[in-house]
């Protein structure tokens, strides 16, 4: 997902195409480029990679223009192809709008825009927004900076978008909330992008538009920003950039690992987004509406699925059985497919998967449904063969993972399987109102708690000094937090090649406590809600044995202190909410360690982000 546009005295083509390419590190499925020369405009889309867009728009008559619009899509609503592609064109054909992120309201919208005879060839929520600042335009009689505000003022979700009008094409509109947008200032000219790397080569002077900014920029005037709920103007703060484009790509950070790390509050936000509605008690979900039934008379949910994935499977294992009481049972798909498992037509199988493609899950899913359960999927990637495959199902919305090992997807399946199992829980009745409003209210509160629990990056540094050389690492956690403690080891060992082991942590004095002496690093999560005098225990076993323990424990905790070499802090929440927070601290050890090692932190050796060969 990313945006191009530019408007000045070159041809916006090769400037465009350049920057999508350029664009193309944040994913996406499908591309597509709209240019204006003064008379016709050229539109031109593709699924597909921007090669694809450029060898098809190549063929055309005319690729002139010095005004133009490009985009790379990584689908929300609707599949990948090339009429859901952007940009899209307002019902009259004057209005042209790429757009970056999601409008949650886009459905009643467009059933308004209907009703007043508007007509969609797409499937997407952007068709509907440009076809609302149209209609604002006509209505109101505005022009068409004065129309985006109006139409912003009435849509909820985020974005970042870029429109012009045909028959005013010496200006092009621009708007933030949620999603990035960046504005290079030439020699009149101005570039819209959505980080600085499409047009660092030809100005390093930038403005990065705030949430809730609207600017226009028009050939031969300054800039011009208010901001879109009142109208006040704001000043825009041009920056000089002095960065290279690899650093741009990864938005100020080393690693592409570090940055999805950091994107966690942001990630579950999106996924709860339009899903989540605490203040009226309702969890929203499309494909478990449509399928009530089918969960409520399971037998039992089977989740399958691989690596990282699997841990995430491991937690909902957990949530589904303490709220909603519904059996559930984990599998890695590769055993699953191959063992003759029972299934039944009254299991749902619960499939997750951040590509998508991981062949040995995707079996998994055709092996259910040839003995008739009902298959549901969660996956990052839109579009995906599991996605395609399923039943049903619900998307996380984390954004591209371009880091190898699995960080943000990993929060954002335990956010969905969460909102999955509140959901059932509600209609079962297996959970009272008030602690299910109390789960809503908290789960709200996660992002900001994820952001607290990132502050402990500096703490966690300086531990990872400490322990980079290594050879073992044990993880123990108990409860919701034993999936935790799994994914913690598979963290470190993947990017740091260290050998590490997750365990329940009573089940460390069958066998593990046998490798405890004073060189062996302990990482214990300790937080107070759930099973908190048991692990004390436990940690006093590790320390007896000289064992050297990291803990990870709730704010303001005073028992395990005594008894740690060292505590991470989270914030306080439920038990069954705290493997979003509990994790956050293991992903940066990892992080930290492997760097430390000097090690490909993004491209672990032997590794692949999708595994599509069983
Ligand atoms: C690979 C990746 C892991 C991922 C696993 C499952 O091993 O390196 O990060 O957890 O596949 O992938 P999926 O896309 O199905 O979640």
């Amino acid at each position: 997902c990313g945006i191009v546009g530019y408007i000045g005295h070159r041809d916006a083509y090769p400037i465009i195409i350049k920057g999508l390419q350029r664009l193309e590190y944040r994913g996406y499925d499908s591309a597509g480029i709209a240019l204006y020369d003064g008379e016709n405009t050229l539109l031109s889309k593709t699924k597909g990679k921007v090669e694809d867009l450029k060898q098809k728009t190549e063929t055309s008559i005319s690729i002139s223009g010095k005004l133009g619009l490009g985009h790379t899509r990584w689908a929300t609503h609707g599949v990948p192809n090339d009429v859901n592609s952007h940009p899209h064109f307002s019902n009259s054909g004057d209005l042209v709008i790429i757009h970056n992120g999601i409008i949650e309201n886009y459905d009643s919208i467009k059933q308004a825009l209907i009703k007043r005879g508007y007509t969609f060839e797409s499937d997407t929520d952007t068709e509907v927004l440009v076809n609302l600042i149209e209609e604002v335009k006509k209505k109101e009689g505005v022009k068409l900076g004065k129309a985006v505000q109006i139409a912003l003022n009435q849509v909820v979700g985020a974005y970042a978008i870029a429109v012009f009008d045909k028959n005013k094409p010496d200006e092009i509109v621009v708007a933030k909330l949620g999603s990035p947008l960046a504005i290079g200032i030439g020699e009149n000219e101005y570039f819209i992008a959505s980080d600085a790397s499409p047009f660092i080569e030809y100005t390093n002077n930038a403005v990065y538009l705030e949430d809730e900014e609207m600017a226009i920029v028009r050939i031969g005037k300054e800039i011009k920003l208010r901001k879109i709920k009142d109208d006040s103007i704001a000043y825009p703060n041009i920056l000089e950039l002095q960065l290279n484009l690899e650093e741009i790509e990864k938005g100020g950070y080393e690693h592409f690992m570090l940055k999805e790390i950091y994107e966690q509050p942001r990630a579950i936000l999106d996924t709860y987004r339009g899903r989540l509605l605490a203040d009226k008690g309702i969890i929203k979900m499309a494909g478990i509406d449509q399928n009530l039934e089918k969960f409520l008379n399971a037998n039992r949910i089977i989740i399958v699925a691989c690596g990282t994935s699997w841990h995430a499977g491991l937690v909902a294992e957990y949530i589904f059985e303490d709220l909603a009481r519904i059996p559930v049972e984990v599998e890695y798909a590769s055993e699953f497919r191959y063992r003759n498992p029972v299934i039944t037509e009254k299991d749902v199988l619960i499939a997750i998967s951040q590509s998508g493609e991981t062949a040995d899950t995707l079996a998994a899913i055709k092996l259910a449904k040839e003995k008739g359960a009902f298959v549901f999927g969660v996956c990052n990637v839109v579009g995906s063969s599991i996605a395609r495959e399923t039943d049903a199902g619900a998307y996380t919305h984390a954004g591209p993972e371009i880091g190898v090992a699995s960080t943000k997807a990993f929060t954002t399946q335990i956010t969905i399987l969460t909102l999955i199992a509140l959901k059932l829980a509600h209609e079962k009745g297996t959970l009272s109102q008030s602690k299910y409003h109390e789960y809503l209210t908290e789960l709200e509160s996660v992002p900001a708690k994820v952001e607290k629990a990132l502050l402990s990056n500096p703490i966690v540094e300086e531990i990872s000094h400490i322990y980079k050389d290594s050879p073992n690492c044990l993880y123990l956690g108990r409860g919701y937090n034993f999936p935790v403690a799994l994914e913690g080891a598979l963290k470190l060992k993947e990017i740091s090649y260290i050998h590490a082991e997750g365990y329940p942590a009573a089940e460390m004095k069958h066998g593990p406590i046998a490798l405890i002496d004073e060189q062996m690093p302990v990482v214990v999560i300790a937080t107070r809600k759930g099973h908190y005098e048991k692990v004390v225990s436990n940690i006093q076993e590790i320390k007896s044995r000289k064992g050297r323990i990291i803990a990870i424990v709730t704010e303001g905790d005073v028992s395990v202190r005594e008894l740690a070499d060292h505590v991470i802090e989270v914030p306080e929440t439920s038990e069954s909410l705290s493997p979003l927070l509990t994790t956050i601290p293991l992903q940066l050890l990892s992080y930290h360690i492997a760097v430390m090692r000097g090690c490909n932190v993004d491209q672990p050796r032997n590794l692949a982000k999708s595994v599509t060969v069983e």
